[in-house]
This record gives structure tokens, sequence and C-alpha cells, in this order.
């Protein structure tokens, strides 16, 4: 008789499990909304966003905070503020989103894709120096799923060479590396607030810095060049040598994340403690490991909690096949990631319009993505979900020959 659900073995779990109700929505916001929307200030930089952009850099850490439209115009701002253009190079690492590759090519820049650490997942600064060359502009590591990046390691190269940090931090709001938010190390921090992400307001994104220049420029942009606070019929001035956007959000982005701010920092210490019950379930396990958090990172910030059953125990065993045995255990673990960007169905930037450091391949980011499995990080509120998700990856991964069984038949 099969242990495993998927093979008619008994199910681990009846119940689906409970995940935190994503977007949050809650009456006080929905009051704070209704009085912007009656002020009539609904945009063109309102107090509400003034407020919000406060709140956020003083969060992070920073002077300085810009509220715009989204993660991926945050990025390329910021690269433009720091003179990226033309010609010019900018290091990403293999593993994001497409919007980290995309913001230099926006400008005419080249992205050049470095492989990943095989434990934290994020840009591995063991590879980074080897990518930089004369036309290396910006590094923007990214802070991904649960592990921020090691902006010790990356910060000291991009030091040496001269070369600004662009922090990618879209999955990491509330994070602490080095008891600084992410985000204040670099030159710049790009955040997104997406619906998915761990603070959203349907769309939205924020730069924080404390160069006072860069966040005067990276305003402009976002401002169709006009100044912040320039009253009405004062002349307005083109800034040289930028070019400028409608890049703005709204207020009411601006109130929704601001009522999620006030508890994100209890929310992540919750999913950190989840995440930890998880981890403990699945370490004495052969073949299957979870993404390591940053090594100085406190709390760890979390947009997913990734398995990753890269072991030789599951060799000939797909994703796809233990995704679905999880499903059959009563526990969904789908979300497998973005994949190398290279990859992505959506990428279609010419292969000579993008670089791949050391060759045609990125191979750590290559294997690994084909070996992830995660969930996303409203699974990560509740102790009880945690130890579900833990019970059925324990369930799954000590059932591996049963898995090449059912691979090896279908
Ligand atoms: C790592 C990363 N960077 C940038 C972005 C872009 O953010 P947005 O979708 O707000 O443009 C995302 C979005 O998912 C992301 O995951």
């Amino acid at each position: 008789m099969a242990n495993l659900a998927i093979l008619g073995g008994e199910k681990l779990f009846g119940e689906p499990y409970k995940n935190l109700t994503w977007p949050p929505r809650d009456l006080n916001t929905a009051e704070r909304l209704k009085e912007v929307y009656m002020s009539g200030a609904w945009s063109f930089n309102s107090p509400t966003e003034e407020q919000f952009e406060r709140e956020f850099a003083a969060f992070h850490g920073t002077k300085y905070a810009v509220f715009m439209a989204n993660g991926t115009v945050t990025l390329e701002a910021s690269l433009q503020a720091l003179g990226v253009g033309k010609g010019d190079e900018v290091i990403v690492p293999a593993l994001t989103w497409m919007a980290t590759a995309l913001a230099p090519y926006y400008l005419g820049a080249t992205p050049v894709f470095v492989d990943i650490e095989p434990t934290t997942l994020c840009l591995d600064p063991a590879q980074l120096e080897a990518a930089i060359t004369s036309k290396t502009k910006a590094i923007i590591p990214v802070h991904v799923y649960g592990s921020t990046a090691d902006l010790e390691k990356i910060l000291a190269i991009a030091d040496k060479h001269n070369i600004p940090v662009v922090e990618d931090c879209a999955h990491m709001q509330g994070g602490f590396w080095n008891g600084k938010g992410v985000g204040s190390r670099g030159k710049v921090g790009s955040f997104s607030f997406q619906q998915s992400k761990t603070i959203a307001s349907g769309e939205g994104g924020i730069c924080i810095t404390d160069d006072e220049e860069l966040a005067k420029k990276i305003y402009l942009i976002k401002h169709i060049g006009y100044q912040r606070g320039l009253k009405q019929g004062q002349a307005a001035k083109a800034p040289e040598g930028l070019v400028c956007h409608n890049y703005r959000a709204t207020a009411f982005q601006a109130v929704i994340l601001s009522e999620q701010l006030k508890t994100l920092h209890d929310r992540i210490r919750i999913y950190g403690e989840n995440a930890k019950i998880m981890t403990d379930m699945v370490k004495d396990i052969p073949g299957v490991r979870v993404q390591e958090p940053g090594r100085l990172a406190d709390p760890q910030g979390y947009y997913s909690f990734h398995f990753l059953f890269d072991g030789e125990e599951f060799n000939g065993i797909s994703k796809d096949v233990i995704n679905r045995a999880c499903i059959a255990e009563g526990a969904p673990i789908g979300n497998g990631g973005h994949g190398p960007v290279y990859k992505h169905a959506l990428f279609n930037l010419r292969r000579d319009e993008y670089r791949i450091a050391g060759g045609e391949t990125c191979p750590v980011c290559d294997f690994l993505s084909t070996r992830m499995l995660g969930i996303a990080h409203q699974s990560l509120y509740y102790k009880q979900t945690a130890e579900q998700i833990g019970a059925v990856v324990r369930k799954v991964a000590t059932n591996a020959d049963e898995l090449r069984e059912f691979a090896a038949e279908s």
C-alpha cells in the first residue's frame, strides 16, 4: 500500500490551509480613503503621499523617499539619476523578475546577468568582480524571496570599482540588514507595492536614498521635470540632461500603504518565526533544503519561502511531480519562483541586447530554478499553516522512491 496520497495513500490534510487574506482590507483604511476622496487632493504630490514618503523613509532609515507608480520605474529612474544611459552595462542577478533587467534596457544600457549563490539564491558576490567591465555603470543586487543579498561583500566590490549600487527591494519591505533597513545601504533602494507584495496598493513603488541630489533628480524624473514644492504660477525649468516622465502614484495608494506599514514589522517577525518552523521540520531530510536567509538579515523580510529539492534523492523527479504530490496531500506549494530572466517566456530581448557573465548560462540559477517550490508570504502568517506545509513536504520528501515510481508511470 502506497504512503503518498497521489498514489492512493491516505491524504495528510483534508481541509485547505489557512492563509492571511491578501490584500488586507479594513474599515479604518476605508475611512481614510474616503477622506482623501472627499479632499480632492488625489495626486500631484498630495500631503498624503508626502506623509507616506516620510514614514517609509524613516522606517528603513533614510532621509528621502520618492513615491512612484511601480517598482519598475523606480529602478529605471534610479539608474537614470545615477547617469546610466546608452552603451553602459548594468549588472543584475540571473534570478529575479524581468523588471530588474529591463530597467537598464529602457535607458539604452545592457543588462549583464550574474549567477546566484546556491544558498541564498541572491547575486553571488564571488562572481561579481569578474563581470565588471569599463562599461559597468551600476549593480542591482536583488533581495529575492526570503533572503537579503550579501550587501557587505557586494558593496565592498562596488566601492572598490566606484560603481553605484541600487538595491532592488521589491521583495523585501521591512527587512533589516546588519541593523539598517534594506535599501538604505546602496545609493538607492527601490521597492514595489504591486498587489502580491508584502505591503501592497495594487500598484506602486518607492525609491529611498540618503543623497539629496539623487532624490531631487528622481523626483524630477517622476514628475515630468517639475521640482518638488513648485507653487502654481512659478516658472518651471526643464531639467538639464534628464528625460522625465509621469511616473506618479496617487494619494489613495499612499493611504493604503501607510496603514499597512503600521503592522509590517510585527508581520515580518511572525513570518520569520514560521519560516523557522518549516526549516526545522525539513532539515534532517536528505536531498531537500530551504532558501537560506541573508547572513546579517534581522529581521529577514519575506515575499515568499522556498524549498529546494536539489539532492540526488530527487534525480529524475520533476518539481511538477513534487508539487502534484504536495497538492494531493492537501498543501499546494506551487509558487515555483521566477527562473532565470533570460529563459522567461515574456523576455524577448535579442541575444546581443544582454550579456551573461562568463558565457551562455548561469548554471546555478538554471539548475535550481528547476528544483524550487515556494509558498507566498501570506502562507507564513499562521503557525498551523507552517506546520501543515512542513508536514506535507516532510511526507512527500521522505517518500522519494514512491515519487520516482509515480514520475516513471506518468
Ligand atoms: C524583484 C523585482 N523587481 C522589480 C519588480 C517590479 O515591480 P513592479 O511590478 O511594481 O513594476 C518586481 C515585481 O514583481 C520584482 O519582483
